[in-house]
């Protein structure tokens, strides 16, 4: 696991787009996987500059989706659908069909996971996947003690993360919903490239049981330790306890 400690949330995004743009020059069909939350906006934010200045082409890429809310009415702003959509497709400007992602409104959920991973499948797997990380080291919703082998499927949210998400629900736990799709740990660790990004005082303790603590379903994103890829990048504040 390769640990790359930046000044700032801005150098993190930066650093990350970059990844990405050189990734696109390589393989332009790349399938970026993205993650939602405050942490990678800027990664977004850098790669639409890129865009922008013609430094990356997006144009073939896929973008896929690391997990989604299960309930929420279509449309409706918080979905991680609707989220990725305003934060990534529409800024860079990649089309719909070039997206993604689990249904978090089917009738059949589980049928909804195992399309998903068929999805991934044929896509030819995910080339990047961006990670952000809870206070409680889930990556994508896979709580504490999630299988390390898990697949697509079906969680409970903890009340932590419900907790830590109320600030994108007008700050009221209540409509936070309790049910997730997220790929599994095991799907995350197909990718071809992990990268992880923390920053802030609040997830020191998180950063530090992920790179440093045993590899254990009760920290997530210990499992970035078993993939032969995977990048961690932090801010001076997020590497404070390592
Ligand atoms: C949610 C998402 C995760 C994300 C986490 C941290 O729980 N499902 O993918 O990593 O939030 O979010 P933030 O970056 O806002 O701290």
């Amino acid at each position: 696991m390769e640990v790359v400690i930046v000044p700032d949330a801005k150098a993190g995004g930066e650093l990350v787009a970059g990844a990405m743009a050189s990734l696109l020059r390589e393989k332009p069909d790349a399938v970026l996987g993205v993650a939602t939350g405050s942490t990678p906006i800027p990664v977004y934010e850098a790669l639409a500059a890129l865009v922008r200045a013609g430094e990356a082409d997006v144009s073939r890429a896929r973008i896929a989706q690391l997990d989604e809310y299960v309930g929420l009415p279509a449309g409706h702003p918080e979905s991680y659908r609707s989220v990725l959509r305003r934060e990534v497709l529409e800024p860079l400007g990649v089309e719909e069909d070039a997206f993604l992602g689990p249904d978090g409104g089917a009738a059949d959920l589980v049928a909804a996971c195992a399309a998903y991973e068929r999805a991934l499948a044929e896509a030819g797997g995910v080339d990047l996947q961006l990670l952000g990380i809870g206070t409680d080291g889930h990556i994508g919703f896979n709580e504490p003690c999630s299988s390390l082998a898990s697949r697509t499927r079906l969680k409970t949210l903890t009340e932590r993360t419900r907790a830590d998400n109320a600030r994108f629900f007008d700050g009221d736990v209540g409509q936070v919903p309790r049910h997730v799709i997220t790929q599994g740990i095991g799907t995350i660790l197909d990718a071809r490239h992990l990268v992880l990004l923390a920053t802030g005082e609040g997830k020191a303790d998180a950063v530090a049981a992920a790179v440093e603590g045993p590899l254990a379903a009760v920290c997530p994103a210990s499992a970035l330790q078993l993939h032969p890829h995977a990048t961690v990048v932090v801010d001076e504040a997020a590497a404070s306890k390592l």
